[in-house]
């Protein structure tokens, strides 16, 4: 079903131009302005981009590198006709591939996207190649304008599905996943490589005006130094630091990160895609629980003051940790618990972000997030204070702390919290209803915000390139990333 989706070419301008809208928005601040209490923010602000323009930019120049198909849609099928995947979470894939309705899209011959939400929740490169792939007379809404020449570009954007490559071969052969000899993923990184780097395009930037969507952690890690320049559209730094680590030959610390590969000024971070359904406002009923929390207790790294807080708040009353499967029970516990939580635990994990907080988001349940490095998507856009709740990792293991926190909030300040999370709910929606992502996008949805992220770094980068090309040959520099 195709949700709905709002005309507009400029959602965010803060300047309606119907005489009735400018009213009714007259009359909603009116209207807050008795019902709020002066202290707190009124929900204008909530898009902080108004504050900022009135005249934002309609599209951003997109031109798609020609890469065989065997290295994007081609990948999806040689993942449905693999005879069996024994990975956790595989089974709802199992039973696709033995219905073979995962090739019940005729148009332009899309294969599905895997539903294992191992995979599904990285499924940002689908969606975004979905629009790219539709037909130039019904991308009205899209903010990404294709062009047929490099020249007439503001980027390029690199077709590789790279977190399908990395998972077919987790799949296949586990194994010579680090190595080189035998691993088709690092063929296939390779082969992307080698072809971009050969074209004029390439060869005029370096790559910097390159976008390759990298969600995956694990996804492109054996050519991260070749594409270190380029735009990378990650769910987070947390895979690229170790990799900036260990080149540092272990000399960086927690509070000087040598960036050498990813940079808030250069790269996107995207989100991941929400595995439970959107819960709409209109059905929202009291919640019964505090704070709910589903997920692995034991994790490494980051992921070790999950086990502190596990055990810190297992026995507070309402308050619900459960372990959960990646299957369709684990599924159900989640949308229930989700869903009938006022608050919902985002602590770090392997990583410093999951997809647990855009599900969260979809569930109208307000994020608690215990991860001090955390990175969000459409920071600048979307202001996160209000409607989640920011705990420092040292603050949420003192005893008692995170609880009294939570419990301190008003009913009035939850529903505000939900009510402006309602309004957040379809930006972190890359599905736009039409089978492979082929028709309109919203323009309130996640392929568009990111298109307007990255046209929001193109003066850094377009300075960077002519920078660049005024060296001298045989000139090096050693690779750099400003620090954020
Ligand atoms: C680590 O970096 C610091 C500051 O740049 C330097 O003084 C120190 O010698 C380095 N240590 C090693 C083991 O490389
Ligand atoms: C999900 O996994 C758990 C643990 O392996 C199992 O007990 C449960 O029956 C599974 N549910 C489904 C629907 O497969």
């Amino acid at each position: 079903m195709a949700p709905k989706y709002n005309n507009s070419n400029k959602p965010f301008t803060c300047s309606i131009s119907t005489f009735f809208l400018s009213i009714s928005f007259l009359f909603a601040i009116f209207l807050s302005l008795f019902l709020l209490s002066s202290n707190q923010s009124s929900k204008s602000t909530l898009l902080s981009s108004c504050l900022i323009s009135t005249s934002t930019p309609d599209s951003i120049k997109v031109y798609v590198s020609d890469l065989p198909r065997s290295l994007n849609y081609g990948l999806l099928e040689k993942y449905w006709l693999l005879s069996h995947d024994s990975r956790l979470g595989s089974e709802v894939d199992n039973q696709i591939r033995s219905t073979n309705s995962w090739n019940n899209n005729k148009i332009k011959n899309i294969p599905m996207y895997p539903e294992s939400p191992l995979i599904k929740q990285y499924s940002a490169e689908y969606w975004i190649m979905g629009d790219l792939a539709t037909p130039q007379e019904l991308r009205t809404t899209s903010f990404a304008k294709r062009v047929s020449a490099p020249e007439e570009a503001d980027v390029i954007f690199v077709p590789f599905f790279a977190t399908i490559s990395a998972e077919l071969q987790l799949g296949v052969a586990k194994g010579v996943f680090r190595k080189k000899v035998g691993n088709e993923d690092y063929s296939r990184q390779r082969e992307v490589l080698d072809f971009v780097k050969g074209t004029e395009a390439w060869k005029r930037s370096n790559g910097r005006d390159h976008v390759f969507v990298v969600t995956d952690p694990v996804a492109m890690s054996h050519v991260r130094e070749e594409i270190a320049s380029s735009i990378l559209l990650v769910v987070d730094f947390g895979g690229w630091y170790r990799v900036d680590s260990k080149a540092a030959n272990g000399n960086t610390s927690d509070h000087m990160i040598q960036h050498t590969q990813v940079s808030l000024l250069k790269d996107v971070i995207v989100p991941y895609t929400h595995l439970l359904p959107r819960f709409d406002i209109s059905q929202n009923q009291k919640r019964k629980t505090l704070l709910y929390f589903k997920g692995a207790k034991h994790r490494h790294r980051g992921g070790l003051i999950r086990e502190k807080l596990w055990d810190l708040l297992i026995d507070e009353s309402k308050v619900i940790m459960e372990e959960g499967f990646p299957n369709a029970t684990g599924k159900d516990q989640s949308i229930k618990g989700m869903r009938n939580s006022e608050f919902c635990l985002h602590p770090a994990g392997d990583t410093p972000t999951s997809c647990r907080l855009f599900d969260a988001i979809q569930s109208l349940c307000i994020p608690v997030i215990v991860s001090d490095n955390i990175e969000l998507p459409f920071e600048g856009t979307i202001d996160y204070t209000k409607f989640s709740v920011f705990v420092a990792v040292s603050e949420a293991l003192q005893p008692n702390r995170l609880v009294n926190r939570l419990k301190s909030y008003t009913n009035l300040q939850k529903d505000e919290f939900r009510q402006n999370m309602a309004r957040v709910q379809s930006f972190f929606e890359y599905d736009n209803g039409y089978p492979g992502g082929v028709g309109p996008v919203p323009v309130n949805g996640a392929v568009n915000f990111i298109w307007r992220k990255v046209h929001e770094k193109l003066p850094v980068i377009k300075e960077a390139v002519v920078r660049a090309r005024r060296k001298p040959p045989n000139v090096v520099v050693p690779q750099r990333c400003h620090c954020t």
